[in-house]
């Protein structure tokens, strides 16, 4: 599908966001390794979430859905059942790097697949450690999926991150649930930690000691009534446009505020965006807010801060939306130390680089970053979303601040975190 858009006079009303991605997958595994039925509101309706939903009901397990409810029958921590038939975690690096490590917990074979863009994707890095743990493991060359996991009883690990990874951290803690002592694993870069207030929300005994974070094998789990908050990345969309187009005036509902996450918020109110938090709550160890952002004119006169070192990792899915922002701030926008997204979806440096030039803007391509130059309006142009949902959206975002009409390839690939965004931003927009 080609989603054809033309710039907006205006943003203004509610945005209804998706529930959170991360944390919806990490529901549903962990009710389904737990004692007695979950029920999970506000779940994601993504495209990635619903791999995660099907693996597991090829693993035995009953999952009913209704509206944005899930309600999942848990068969215990060792109570999955071996697959007739190869496992399809489609578009979703998150299914198949947190699900193979519950697999190499259980004693029987499975194997695990997806599709194009993610059979090119590295699982070395989760492969590693599995079979440190003892699990056997096979893959395409390159440790390339389908992964085919012989698990059983594990051997506890001190494992310390090579890459800077929410889904290795949580693969190895979740195949802790099932060693023989107590696992462990060393980030120096912080990542999202849902996995880690997740595992305590249901059960498991989780420590943090300085950069360390152990999981003790096994208590049972307990089933949880849990509410997923709005996905802060889906908001990002619309925070970035809001602040593209003047008189935008957006507000966003119960998005999910967790400190590693709104790192987010911390760069875009830095950057000058006029963004406000209310009614900040929290329910079984995630925070939430409201959020109203505000166009103010003066953002665009400014320079961005540089995107580097740490703080890369935390913005790593919100880089292409902020290369777009910062191709019409003043002065242009550095990102660094951001090689990771040249093994995300797509190569994203070189997706973000190929769409904003065609959009008009001067950008250099490093190894690990983008110099973009900012300052000109962007011009419609034609987007190659290399079927790429991130960067999809991102230049959607850019077309309701260029001259003249934007056409998006392959726009359906929204559905893989954000179903429904392109109505979404068409009700929310004045031509
Ligand atoms: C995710 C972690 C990040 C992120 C992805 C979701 C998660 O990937 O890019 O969209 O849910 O754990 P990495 O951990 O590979 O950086």
């Amino acid at each position: 599908m080609i989603q054809l858009l033309n710039p907006a006079a205006r943003l203004s009303g509610v945005v209804p966001l998706p529930g959170d991605k991360s944390i919806s997958h990490r529901y549903a595994m962990l009710a389904a390794i737990a004692e007695g039925t979950s029920v999970i509101a506000h779940f994601a309706a993504s495209r990635d979430c619903h791999s995660t939903l099907e693996c597991l009901q090829a693993l035995g397990v009953d999952v009913r859905e209704s509206g944005e409810t899930v309600t999942i029958a848990g068969r215990g921590l060792r109570g999955l059942k071996a697959p007739d038939a190869m496992l399809d975690a489609g578009n979703s690096g998150t299914t198949i790097r947190l699900l193979s490590g519950i697999l190499a917990g259980h004693p029987f074979s499975s194997s695990i697949a997806g599709d194009e863009s993610l059979s090119i994707r590295p699982m070395g890095r989760i492969v590693k450690p599995l079979r440190e743990m003892g699990a056997r493991i096979e893959s395409r060359a390159g440790e390339l999926p389908p992964l085919h996991i012989h698990g059983g009883i594990l051997k506890a690990v001190r494992y310390k991150l090579p890459v800077a990874s929410a889904q290795v951290k949580s693969c190895v803690l979740l195949a802790g649930l099932y060693s023989d002592g107590i696992t462990a694993v060393e980030e120096t870069i912080r990542t999202r930690d849902h996995t880690e207030i997740a595992l305590r929300e249901f059960g498991a005994a989780v420590r943090n000691s300085g950069n360390w974070i152990e999981v003790e094998p096994g208590p049972e789990l307990k089933a949880r009534r849990l509410t997923v908050p709005g996905d802060l990345s889906g908001a990002a969309f619309f925070l970035i446009a809001a602040a593209l187009v003047s008189g935008s005036d957006l507000r966003l509902p119960a998005v999910g505020l967790n400190a590693r996450r709104r790192e987010l918020l911390n760069y875009l109110v830095r950057a000058g965006l006029d963004i406000t938090v209310e009614n900040e709550s929290e329910e079984a160890g995630e925070p939430r807010g409201d959020l109203r952002i505000r166009y103010r004119a003066d953002v665009l006169q400014r320079t961005l801060p540089p995107i580097c070192g740490k703080e890369t990792a935390s913005l790593i899915d919100e880089i292409p939306v902020l290369s777009v922002l910062g191709s019409q701030a003043a002065g242009g926008l550095e990102i660094s130390d951001a090689q990771e997204l040249r093994v995300k979806e797509s190569d994203r440096l070189s997706a973000i680089s190929a769409n904003l030039r065609a959009m008009g803007a001067e950008v250099i391509e490093k190894p690990d970053g983008l110099s973009i130059r900012g300052g000109g309006r962007l011009r419609g142009a034609e987007i190659t979303t290399r079927s790429d949902h991130r960067i999809a959206m991102a230049f959607a975002v850019g077309a309701l601040a260029a001259s003249g009409e934007t056409r998006i390839h392959d726009a359906e690939c929204a559905d893989v975190s954000f179903p429904g965004f392109w109505s979404v931003l068409s009700g929310v927009r004045a031509s």
